[in-house]
């Protein structure tokens, strides 16, 4: 089988725009079910049965069971082609430590951050996704049990943040990448994405403090 690198250059280069296309697309999958996966949790402020019964509707409809674990083929084809471009080794990191010093600009910045978020996100959201999807059903008792007394609410607290610093730099860097927005609303975009992460985060803080406090 051909490598990439071993291919004229012409393939090559389609082959690179493909996969660019893939992971741009997986992305974006990724908000989307990020954005939703927060306000499904965030339900058990409405109350415990609200959650109970969403969480049901999930199981019920298979969407938890076939979901989830498609939800993680999603997350590792994203993970696999995103690799590609983050520095691994210590001489590359180094490299592009001193470039994003040297060039002084906010996007360099970001994307520094997404490629350190995404190292963390990578093992802590795998290993969150294993503990719900091997204890179906999800239910409010469970997931509070979790958070009070399984020392879930430190490992939230970490990854919280890390997915929609992740997620939140994503939103905005496919904008300005894929030419959704140009230079001129691209400091209008930033506030928008601010302003989503900033929400995201409020939210996912007051719910992490309802499982807290739930009573079991
Ligand atoms: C199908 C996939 C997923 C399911 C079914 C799921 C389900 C859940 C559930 C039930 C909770 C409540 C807490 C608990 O029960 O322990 C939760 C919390 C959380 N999940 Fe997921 N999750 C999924 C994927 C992900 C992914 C991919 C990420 C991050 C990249 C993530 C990040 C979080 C965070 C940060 C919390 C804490 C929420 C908060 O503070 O409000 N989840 N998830």
């Amino acid at each position: 089988m051909q490598t990439e690198l071993s291919m004229p250059a012409s393939i090559r280069g389609n082959t690179s725009a493909y996969m660019d296309w893939v992971q741009m697309l997986t992305g974006a999958a990724l908000i989307v079910f990020m954005w939703c996966h927060m306000l499904l949790v965030a339900s058990v402020n409405l109350g415990t049965g609200v959650f109970d019964a969403l969480a049901a509707f999930l199981e019920y409809t298979y969407m938890a069971q076939i979901g989830g674990p498609m939800i993680g083929v999603v997350f590792l084809v994203h993970f696999a082609l995103a690799i590609r471009k983050i520095p691994v080794t210590s001489v590359q990191q180094k490299g592009m430590w001193n470039q994003a010093r040297m060039l002084r600009h906010k996007d360099t910045w970001l994307w520094v951050v997404q490629a350190v978020t995404a190292m963390i996100i990578l093992v802590m959201a795998g290993v969150h996704l294993w503990a719900i999807l091997t204890n179906l059903p999800i239910t409010t008792a469970k997931s509070a049990q979790r958070i009070q007394e399984g020392g879930w609410f430190w490992f939230y607290l970490v990854l919280l943040p890390m997915a929609e610093l992740h997620v939140g730099i994503g939103f905005y860097r496919i904008g300005v990448k894929w030419g959704f927005v140009g230079r001129r609303g691209r400091k209008r975009f930033q506030m928008l994405e601010y302003a989503i992460t900033g929400a995201f985060l409020a939210i996912g803080l007051v719910t992490l403090f309802t499982f807290a406090t739930v009573s079991l």
